[in-house]
């Protein structure tokens, strides 16, 4: 039997885990893409492109294409994908698993300055 997996893709992290899952026989894998670089590198796995509209249309995408597994791996900035994925698969009841970078740890030699936001750590 084949399982049907969709990752949502747009890091290298999606990619290189579509090209591991790509060599197994009974994993079907297509690899979802926003669409906002025009040339995107080859994922080596098929790939679709553009959103779904939102959490329901995401939900809807899931059921017609009999998906068995979702896999989030997207961007840490991408909030908005990453809550309508959960919610789909809230909706639909098909698994999903989040790849979740993990967090800088301090190490000897750096030099650590704390802030509060992205536009505090650029100024
Ligand atoms: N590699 C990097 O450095 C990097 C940095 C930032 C973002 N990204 C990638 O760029 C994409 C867009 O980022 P963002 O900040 O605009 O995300 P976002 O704010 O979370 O998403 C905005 C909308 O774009 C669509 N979308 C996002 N990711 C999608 C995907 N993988 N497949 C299909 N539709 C997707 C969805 O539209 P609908 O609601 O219509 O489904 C979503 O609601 C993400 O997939 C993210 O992984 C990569």
């Amino acid at each position: 039997m084949t399982h049907r997996i969709l990752i949502l893709g747009g890091t290298t992290e999606a990619r290189q885990l579509a090209g591991k899952l790509a060599r197994r026989a009974d994993f079907s894998i297509t690899l979802s893409l926003a669409g906002r670089t025009e040339s995107p590198v080859a994922q080596g796995v098929p790939v679709r492109v553009g959103g779904f509209g939102g959490a329901d249309g995401l939900a809807a995408y899931l059921r017609q294409e009999k998906v068995d597994l979702l896999i989030d791996a997207t961007h840490p900035y991408a909030a908005r994908i990453s809550a309508n994925a959960a919610e789909a698969a809230r909706q639909t009841g098909v698994p999903i698993l989040a790849l979740r970078r993990p967090g800088w740890e301090p190490g000897a030699g750096d030099r650590w300055t704390l802030v509060d936001s992205a536009a505090e750590a650029a100024s």
